[in-house]
């Protein structure tokens, strides 16, 4: 069974928006495998958005996610890591449809209230890097 990995950022912790991310994703019908509450170190941060370090906006990125509690999350179901894409909707929250988290919550292109893996390798690599095996439930 796929798994997925998804974040709710720090601003979806700050608003209040962790139980609609979770009601979204238990409602299409995945399964909860495993969750926590944490403080992103930059440490962390670096190893996530590796593949971005040379973007324009990397410092943007780690100085947000860092910016205050999240909420990792990994999930499993039939095609998790594209469901979960398309609950969530297009990265720039502008461009999402309503009806997806992004288009229901988000204005702004940082805080765009969640992650989700992009491929079935991210996901693999992106739980590896906040989950140790034995906290998959
Ligand atoms: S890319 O360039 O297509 O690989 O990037 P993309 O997948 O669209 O975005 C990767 C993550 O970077 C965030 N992002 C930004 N943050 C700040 N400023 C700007 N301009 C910006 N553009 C993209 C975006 O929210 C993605 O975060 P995650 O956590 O992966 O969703």
């Amino acid at each position: 069974m796929a798994q997925t990995f998804v974040m709710v950022k720090p601003d979806g912790v700050r608003r209040g928006l962790v139980g609609e991310v979770i009601r979204r994703l238990e409602q299409k019908g995945l399964r909860l495998k495993a969750m926590k509450l944490i403080q992103v170190t930059p440490e962390l941060a670096g190893k996530h958005y590796e593949e971005h370090r040379d973007k324009p906006f990397y410092g943007e990125l780690i100085s947000f996610i860092t910016s205050g509690p999240s909420v990792p999350m990994v999930w499993e179901g039939r095609e998790a890591v594209q469901v979960a894409r398309t609950l969530m909707g297009t990265t720039d929250p502008v461009k999402a449809q309503p009806g997806t988290i992004r288009g229901d919550f988000a204005l702004a292109i940082t805080e765009n209230i969640v992650h989700g893996s992009d491929s079935e390798e991210s996901a693999e690599r992106e739980i590896s890097i906040y989950f140790s095996p034995e906290e998959l439930v």
